[in-house]
């Protein structure tokens, strides 16, 4: 096992690359099921995610082939020919259930097993499944499993209870080869979104308004290889740009796309650091007075609930009383009681965390509780005085690439060891 281990109070200078968005690069390998040619993703970030989710195609017999040097991922798909992946790998990765969609579409049979709650919520999958239903695929649950059947997909209209990013995912995917149109309505609107239908419309499928609330797949009858170079991590550099303010700091973070990080840069705005975007990098200047801010997660173009934990680090040493709400997830606020460790004033009450801020945070052993949570922790430690450690540094590595090297990278001193 691994732990980080920060020694909190240096500046941060310099810039740092971000890296490409796991949870596009996640969906986009799902995706490369359906065309049963040769697909190539270019950039790919090296992560825990990543390797899973390869595994899972692995267990159904896909071919991919990760090079680590390179960051290039081949993956081939034509020659799955099982129908059930491996559990134990699906258990470990909730996105796994990405691929439910594609096997359905291209083989018209599919059983996986149920992903079950997460340590951030009960993340139950009924819209994907209804989604399936619609489409024409009969579904059954059942002794821990999904299973799903479908002769033929026949497109559809289907309106979510709720914007989720997976179900609008899988079910975009299940309806690119559909007979006819499917059209998503009150679909999720998040830029991973747009960029999985991309990479779809590069297949040759025919995907019209991935992004927004309301998407239309015209379904064609088969879909060819792609080359896809993802969009930027936009959650990676919110967190950048957090360890800039939370440090009092001035950094440059590069490879950023200002549209998606739009709800991140208004509220630092609003506390009072300074951003200026140039192209595709960022200067983020938290050397002045912080003011404490109310926030609340929404889906996109909201706040993301990806950046909660890390503000909340933030706002646990900004002067003055902060509100956050979380309306996504129902158990996403693991991190204050760890953060509450290093002197943090956080009181939860249902969905709402009231953050009294106090001058310092003080370092102690702290555990990450899920991936948002680790960063957020580590963020805490680099402004923190005295020494943190944390441990649990498998569900950071899932997420970032290189999370310690990068914010060596920018003067931190941080490290990492094993134990
Ligand atoms: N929901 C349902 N029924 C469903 C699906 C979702 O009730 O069938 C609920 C969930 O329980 C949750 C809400 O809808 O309360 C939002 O879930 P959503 O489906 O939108 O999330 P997801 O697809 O499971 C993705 C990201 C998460 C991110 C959320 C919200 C990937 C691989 N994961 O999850 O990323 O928090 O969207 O933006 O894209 C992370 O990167 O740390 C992470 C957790």
């Amino acid at each position: 096992m691994d732990k980080i281990i920060v020694k909190g109070g240096n500046t941060l200078n310099g810039e740092v690359k971000i890296s490409s968005a796991k949870n596009s690069v996640l969906p986009i390998i799902a995706a490369s099921i359906l065309s049963g040619n040769k697909c190539i993703i270019d950039n790919a970030p090296m992560l825990e995610d990543v390797f899973v989710i390869s595994d899972v195609l692995r267990s159904v017999s896909a071919d991919i082939d990760i090079d680590k040097t390179s960051n290039k991922i081949i993956i081939d798909t034509s020659d799955i020919c099982d129908y059930e992946p491996c559990s134990e790998l699906v258990k470990k990765l909730r996105a796994s259930f990405l691929i439910m969609g594609p096997m359905i579409s291209r083989f018209g049979k599919f059983i996986i097993s149920l992903p079950g709650g997460c340590n951030i919520g009960t993340r139950p999958i009924d819209l994907h499944l209804k989604g399936f239903n619609a489409l024409g695929a009969e579904v059954s649950v059942g002794y821990g499993y999904v299973e799903a059947k479908a002769k033929k997909l026949i497109g559809n209209k289907i309106y979510l209870d709720f914007p989720s990013v997976g179900a609008t995912e899988n079910i975009m995917m299940a309806a690119v080869m559909a007979e006819g149109e499917t059209i998503i309505e009150n679909a999720a609107e998040e830029p991973e979104i747009e960029d999985l239908a991309k990479f779809l419309n590069s297949m040759g499928a025919n995907v019209i308004g991935g992004g927004t609330d309301t998407v239309r797949v015209l379904g064609v009858k088969n879909l060819k290889g792609a080359v896809h170079k993802p969009i930027y991590d936009r959650i990676e550099a919110g967190t950048f740009m957090v360890a800039a303010a939370i440090t009092k700091s001035k950094i440059k973070v590069c490879g950023v796309n200002e549209e998606h990080l739009k709800p991140i840069i208004a509220k630092l705005t609003e506390m009072g650091v300074v951003i200026e975007v140039e192209g595709e990098s960022l200067t983020v200047d938290g050397t002045g007075i912080l003011k404490p801010i109310d926030i609340k997660t929404m889906p996109y173009p909201g706040f993301p609930t990806d950046m909660q934990a890390q503000m909340m680090g933030l706002l646990s040493s900004v002067k003055g009383t902060s509100v956050i709400t979380e309306t996504i997830f129902e158990n996403r606020f693991m991190h204050a009681s760890e953060m509450k460790r290093m002197g943090a004033n956080i009181k939860i009450d249902g969905r709402s965390a009231v953050i009294e801020g106090i001058d310092r945070l003080t370092g102690c052993e702290v555990k990450s509780t899920d991936l948002r949570a680790g960063a957020a922790l580590i963020l805490c430690g680099l402004a923190a005085a005295g020494t943190t450690e944390v441990t649990d540094v498998y569900h950071i590595d899932r997420g970032y690439v290189n999370i310690e090297k990068k914010l060596q990278g920018l003067g931190a001193n941080i490290y990492r060891e094993c134990y």
